[in-house]
Formats: C-alpha cells, structure tokens, sequence
C-alpha cells in the first residue's frame, strides 16, 4: 500500500480524470467511492476529489468522509471538486467541518470548473465549449498538483446560509429522484447503466433497469446508456449526453475502479 491515497467519486469522468491527473503526480492509489460502510486509512496523505451537487457534497461523499477511519497521526489531507458553472457552495467547507469532527482538517481545498453534466437543468455545451474547459481546467489541475507535491495549505473559508438552504432541499431527495425516469424501448439490454451505477441502485429484471430508490442523482446511468434510452422526467430526451474525453467506459465499470 502507497503512503498517498486519492478517494474519488465521479459519474461523468470530470473528477476521476483531476484524480488520476494528481495521482500521477505524487504516486498516489486512486480509489473510487462506491459505498459508505468503515474504510480503514493509514495514509499520511489523503485526497477527496467529487463533483459539486447542488453547491455542496454529494451524498456518497459525506457518508464515506464521515466513516473513514484515519489512522495516521497528522496527514496531509487535500480535496478537489470539479463543478459545472456555478464555481461557489459549501463542498469544500463540509469536507473541512466533517474532518475536525474526527480531529483532522483540511489542508487545501480547490475547485476547478469543468463541463458541467446536469442535464435535468442545462444543457450540455458544445464541443468548442468543452474543449476550452477541459483545456483550462487541465492548467488549474496542474496548479493544483503542484501545490499538493509542495503540502501548501490555503483558507477554506466560510460557507453561507442560502448555500445551505438551496443545498438541503436539493440533496435531501436525491434517494428517490430514479422515480422520474423512464427507459424507452431503444434499449438494446446491455446492463452498461447497472454497472457504472456508484450503489448498485439498477438491478437488470429480464435485461431492462429496474431502479430501487437509493439513488444519489449522479446521472451516470443516463450518460453513459449507449442509445441514451434513459429519461429523467421529459427533460432529458433529446439532449446531448457528456463524459469526460479521458476517460473510458472501462475506466468506469473495471474491478479496481470498485476497490471500496
Ligand atoms: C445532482 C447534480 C447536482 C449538480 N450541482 C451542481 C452545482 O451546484 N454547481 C455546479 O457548478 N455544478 C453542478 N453539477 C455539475 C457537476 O458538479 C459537474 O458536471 C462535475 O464536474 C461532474 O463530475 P463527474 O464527471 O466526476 O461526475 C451537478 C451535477 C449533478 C449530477
Ligand atoms: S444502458 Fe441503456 S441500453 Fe443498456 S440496459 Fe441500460 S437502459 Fe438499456
Ligand atoms: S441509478 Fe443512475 S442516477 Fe441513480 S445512482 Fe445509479 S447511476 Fe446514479
């Protein structure tokens, strides 16, 4: 076992491709969130990178932060959370609140813009767009590399009580949010949206998706079903779906992707 570790969680690639980017910079296992039960962790340095819900942490991610069990005496501890377009919110802070809860803290916090894959609001932006993001998000991953090689600390700052609010609502009903999709009858069976679901939430009833209501509105399910057959209320048809050019299928649904 490494001395560095990355914990990830991703459903569009964004936050796998930033932490594979950092591991190859400081030699460090990457391993993806997949469930929440107790993680033992003796790393002396830990990463978080996840993408932004509703400005604050995904589900999955305050869950595993919450029960990860961090045996070394001081590491150094970093989290980096890629979003879409609105760059604020209260992840960064959580983390930091849910690490003192354990006696540690956040040692650097950034956020780095990327596409963002929230196609129940927006739409996806076109390819000129992406490449540009991707193309300045590449820089700032670098920046922040750099920084973690260095341990640089920063101020992780406040959070605000509308972040809160519109958080709450937003994320408090996540669980449930599989009930407004449909599968239309593009499907060809293949299973895809059962294995790169994070929670095994898509069991595959005579090969169509059945959904059990322990969603976490990630959206993998639907970006990467390969005949986009999958609908979130009537607001998805039609509409591009997006991964992460540097990242695979394969990447998404390999057994060391499900380390946890
Ligand atoms: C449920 C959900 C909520 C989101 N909320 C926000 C948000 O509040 N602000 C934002 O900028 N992007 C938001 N996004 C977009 C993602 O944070 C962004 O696309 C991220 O880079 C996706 O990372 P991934 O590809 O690793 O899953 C949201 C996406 C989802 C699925
Ligand atoms: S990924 Fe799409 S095509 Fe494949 S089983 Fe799921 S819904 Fe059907
Ligand atoms: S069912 Fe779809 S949206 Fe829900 S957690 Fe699984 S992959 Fe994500």
């Amino acid at each position: 076992m490494k001395d560095k570790v990355i914990y990830y969680f991703t459903s569009t690639g964004n936050s796998l491709s930033v932490a594979e980017s950092i591991s190859n910079k400081i030699n460090a296992n990457i391993i993806r969130i997949c469930e929440t039960t107790d993680v033992d962790c003796n790393s002396d340095m830990i990463g978080f990178v996840f993408p932004l819900y509703f400005w604050g942490l995904p589900n999955l991610v305050s869950k595993f932060i919450s029960n990860l069990n961090i045996k070394s005496d001081k590491p150094y501890i970093f989290a980096v959370v890629t979003c879409g377009g609105m760059i604020g919110g209260s992840a960064l802070h959580d983390v930091d609140a849910l690490l003192k809860e354990k006696g540690h803290g956040l040692n650097l916090g950034s956020r780095i813009q990327m596409v963002s894959n929230y196609i129940c609001e927006f739409k996806i932006k076109d390819d000129k767009k992406i490449d540009n993001l991707l193309r300045k998000a590449e820089i700032k991953v670098n920046e922040v590399s750099e920084d973690i090689v260095n341990k640089k600390s920063n101020k992780i700052g406040k959070t605000n009580f509308i972040y809160k609010k519109f958080y709450k609502k937003y994320i408090s009903s996540c669980a449930n949010q599989d009930s407004h999709f449909s599968v239309e009858d593009t499907c060809i069976e293949c299973g895809i949206c059962s294995k790169v679901c994070p929670v095994n939430n898509i069991d595959v009833e005579k090969g169509r998706p059945k959904f059990l209501h322990n969603c976490e509105h990630c959206l993998a399910c639907v970006h990467w079903c390969p005949k986009q057959a999958i609908q979130w209320k009537d607001v998805t048809k039609n509409k591009k779906r997006y991964h992460n050019p540097n990242i695979k299928l394969e990447d998404m649904i390999s057994e060391k992707s499900k380390d946890i």
